[in-house]
């Protein structure tokens, strides 16, 4: 049976907890788990840290979790394109409140005009997890608050470091 791929594309800017959690469930779903850092600019605020960095985050963060079936790449194209270029089957999303749905409805309906064979599949965050977005986490290290049980370690440093410059 060929190998069963997933891509779970993100800005990961940075990676927290919560998207650990999606990544771990989804590498149990899965054979082999592609995590997509994207590099193009797709919110209006510039990212804190370029995609290398982001990309270097995730791997060091997934080496920690010890999950073996999950690798990180960095893509710039459109997101179906990227998924048929690894030959995934499927594109991951994780979920938190339903002020994602819309966007992801929308998000659904133009991946499935672009490419019907890739399936969305969308995981829910689990509770612990479900108010936890990047842009809240950098805001909050931007004021010195502690989000050191949002992200993991090295992310916490990475944050704490960039911000005070
Ligand atoms: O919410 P995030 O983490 O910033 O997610 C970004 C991403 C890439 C998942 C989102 O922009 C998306 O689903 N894009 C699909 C549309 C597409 O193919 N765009 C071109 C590359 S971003």
């Amino acid at each position: 049976m060929p190998e069963r791929i997933a891509v779970c594309p993100g800005s990961y800017d940075p990676v927290t907890n919560g998207h650990l959690d999606v990544i771990g469930r989804a590498a149990r779903l899965f054979d082999k788990v592609i995590i997509g850092v994207v590099d193009v600019q797709v919110r209006k605020q510039a990212p804190l840290f370029t995609a290398k960095e982001r990309k270097r985050m995730l791997e060091q963060a997934l080496e920690a979790n010890g999950h073996d079936n999950v690798v990180v790449q960095v893509f710039s194209n459109l997101l179906v394109d990227f998924a048929r270029e690894n030959e995934a089957i499927a594109i991951i999303k994780g979920l938190r409140a339903i002020s994602d749905f819309e966007y992801e409805f929308e998000m659904n309906q133009l991946n499935r005009k672009l490419d019907d064979t890739i399936e969305s599949v969308y995981i829910f965050a689990s509770s612990e997890y479900s108010f936890i977005r990047s842009t809240g986490v950098k805001e909050m290290a931007t004021f010195g608050g502690d989000v050191s049980n949002l992200v993991p370690p090295l992310v916490a440093e990475a944050l704490a470091e960039r911000l005070r410059k």
